[in-house]
């Protein structure tokens, strides 16, 4: 559609997930980054199943803590609309995606979610943990989880109709 080429899409990712789910962005995406911890996330560190692991821990204290995250330049000015992906952690989103989202600014944007998961289907809990992390401006909008095996092309029609 005109109105929808027009506009410019960027994605920002988190690591930690599949392949598929990084073509989803890359597929409509002018314009990338990730989201990069200061401290990198070991394989230990994603033992979800481990109340010591970090991840367990990060899913325990979303409200209150947030992980440091390198501190990057973000200009986006001229993209409306932005495509957010990340590892469901505890039927939310990690709270690495609300430190990021605290850092900038994203007042007018919509930002589109979308996420890996083990079976979580559902991305109303993200959109939940991430609405107090940005402005009244902004519309976070439930995009799709891209578990399992996506073609180029399914993945770029998903990619235009999810606004
Ligand atoms: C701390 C933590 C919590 C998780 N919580 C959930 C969950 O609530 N629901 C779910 O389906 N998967 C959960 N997962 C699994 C991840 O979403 C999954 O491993 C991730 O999306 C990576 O997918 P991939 O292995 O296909 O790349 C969790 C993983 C971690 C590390």
């Amino acid at each position: 559609m005109e109105a929808q080429n027009e506009q410019k899409f960027s994605y920002l990712l988190f690591g930690c997930w599949s392949h598929e789910a990084e073509s989803a962005a890359a597929c409509r995406g002018d314009r990338s980054g990730e989201i990069e911890p200061v401290k990198k996330y070991t394989k230990a560190d994603l033992l979800w199943m481990n109340p010591l692991s970090r991840s367990f821990r990060e899913v325990a204290t979303r409200k209150s803590k947030r992980p440091e995250i390198v501190d990057k330049e973000l200009d986006l000015t001229g993209y409306d609309k932005i495509f957010l992906g990340f590892p469901i952690w505890g039927w939310a989103a990690p709270s690495i995606v609300n430190a990021f989202l605290e850092k900038h600014d994203f007042s007018g944007k919509t930002i589109v979610v979308f996420a890996t998961s083990g079976g979580t289907m559902k991305l109303d809990g993200s959109v939940k943990s991430l609405k107090p992390s940005v402005s009244e401006t902004a519309v976070l909008k439930e995009g799709k989880v891209l578990n399992g095996e996506w073609t180029k092309e399914a993945l770029a029609e998903w990619a235009d109709n999810a606004c």
